[in-house]
């Protein structure tokens, strides 16, 4: 990899961590993608279509009509991509495997080209070092399965179990730590009650319904792999958002309640505690017709680890006229990334400490976190996205905090490795460590892959020295 002086510049300016030894030896260090965000193929080798290919070419659904049909071509690039990866010097990295490809029909036989590119991406990275974290749901539902009823129907949650199976199966040699869903919150609430992800729904009901749903696919696909692969690791990545009541207001508080029963205890309840609590039966007065005798068992069934993904800490406000929960949102100050959000890092330490705290003893992975920010590629090619490197450093520093508060923290996977398909944002929001020109699919290491590659080596060698304080 080169750098340009100007960049080598940059970087020798930029501060290390504050305290990097709160990070104990052994930490993983990654970056995080999904299939339909970076794949592209989305017709070759038999894929079948997914929720999100037929939203994505539903008019009037995504920024500008974009959609994942090539992204970053990952699918023909992959052995680069690899090569970036390791050249980051990163230990761990989060993907997804796409259902469709590998089930086009949502049941049945594994497509064997789909196998064939999935064991030849892990073997690859085996070959370079680096470990793979594999989410094996990141939202892509094979359409056959929405036209059959989607996650409102219960049957997807035991169809999602068989492809797991099937999954561990074909690639279980090479993967030692899964990862059943994500955010399944997005999947049901934005899904199928707010319409703004696919497949576009908008009915509060059944995105109640697809919650449990998503829930009990989560647990069944758990007993699964225990049988199938015993020695492996699994969790299950929920969003965690930090929500702080605009005011003291007793209205702003209870709206605060309401969206947190909402979202972040919809799952952490039934997952940690095997209940749906009563303020999340408020706000999801449909649930209560979905649950089964025994769903909730099986869901809270222990998982090896818990998946975190942060973004934001936001101010929530109480709103008459609002169409959802009477509330509304606000990003906390300031709000100075593309996407609205706010950085301020200290959410990402409220976040984890509450989680160990009133959740979990299970080991915390921060699976997402990262920034959207406007990057500019200079004259000289290079990507200079300081705003991306404080984010980091900043972010990083407060799971470095909440690891000296005690919090069971044992890897941070960087939201992403590359720029990508933002959902319904399309391409007009990057993400990555590393820029992509999706015209001619270059990819350019930002300062902040080289300033988090230089943090992970100076940790490494930090903690292999005898003197290391561990
Ligand atoms: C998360 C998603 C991930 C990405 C980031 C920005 O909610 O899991 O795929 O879109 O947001």
């Amino acid at each position: 990899m080169t750098t340009s002086e100007r960049l080598r510049d940059r970087l020798l300016a930029q501060a290390s961590l504050a305290d990097p030894s709160a990070f104990p030896p052994g930490f993983r260090w990654g970056l995080s993608t999904a299939a339909y965000q970076i794949e592209g193929a989305v017709r070759e080798d038999g894929r079948g279509p997914s929720i999100w290919d037929t939203f994505s070419h539903t008019p009037g659904k995504t920024f500008h009509g974009d959609n994942g049909d090539t992204a970053c071509d990952h699918y023909h690039r992959w052995r680069q991509d690899l090569d970036l990866l390791q050249e980051l010097a990163v230990q761990d990295y989060r993907l997804s495997l796409s259902w469709s490809r590998l089930q086009p029909a949502g049941s049945g036989p594994l497509n064997p080209l789909a196998v064939k590119f999935y064991r030849d991406l892990l073997s690859g990275l085996a070959e370079r070092g680096v470990r793979p974290l594999v989410t094996l749901y990141h939202w892509d539902l094979p359409q056959p399965l929405e036209d059959a009823g989607g996650w409102p129907a219960r049957s997807t949650a035991a169809a999602f179990a068989d492809y797991v199976a099937a999954a561990v199966v074909a690639l279980g040699d090479l993967v030692q730590d899964w990862i059943t869903l994500n955010e399944p919150w997005c999947s049901s609430v934005l899904g199928y009650g707010l319409g703004a992800h696919a497949p576009g729904r908008r009915d509060l009901a059944a995105a109640a319904t697809a919650a449990h749903h998503l829930g009990l696919a989560h647990g069944l696909a758990l007993a699964r792999i225990r049988q199938l692969a015993p020695a492996s690791r699994v969790g299950i990545s929920n969003i965690v958002t930090d929500l702080w009541p605009a005011t003291d207001s007793p209205a702003d508080q209870a709206a605060t309640q309401r969206l947190d029963a909402s979202s972040n205890r919809l799952f952490l309840d039934p997952l940690c505690h095997g209940v749906y609590s009563d303020p999340v039966h408020a706000v999801w007065p449909a649930l209560a017709a979905a649950i089964r005798p025994g769903d909730l068992e099986t869901i809270a069934a222990p998982t090896d680890f818990l998946g975190l993904n942060h973004y934001h800490r936001s101010y929530v406000h109480h709103d008459d006229t609002a169409p959802y929960l009477a509330l509304r949102e606000t990003p906390a100050e300031p709000a100075d990334t593309s996407c609205g959000w706010s950085v301020v890092p200290d959410s990402l330490e409220a976040v984890l400490i509450r989680v160990a705290r009133d959740y979990s003893a299970a080991p915390i992975l921060v699976t997402e976190s990262g920034a959207s920010f406007d990057d500019y590629v200079d004259p000289d090619a290079a990507v200079v996205d300081q705003e991306r490197v404080d984010y980091l450093r900043g972010y990083l520093d407060a799971a470095g905090r909440a690891l000296r508060a005690g919090v069971d923290l044992r890897g941070y996977y960087a939201w992403s490795f590359l720029d990508n398909y933002e959902w319904a944002l399309g391409y007009s929001k990057r993400f990555g460590l590393v820029h992509v020109d999706y015209a001619s699919q270059r990819r350019i290491p930002k300062l902040s892959a080289h300033w988090y590659r230089r943090e992970i080596t100076q940790h490494r060698q930090m903690t292999a020295s005898p003197a290391h304080p561990a």
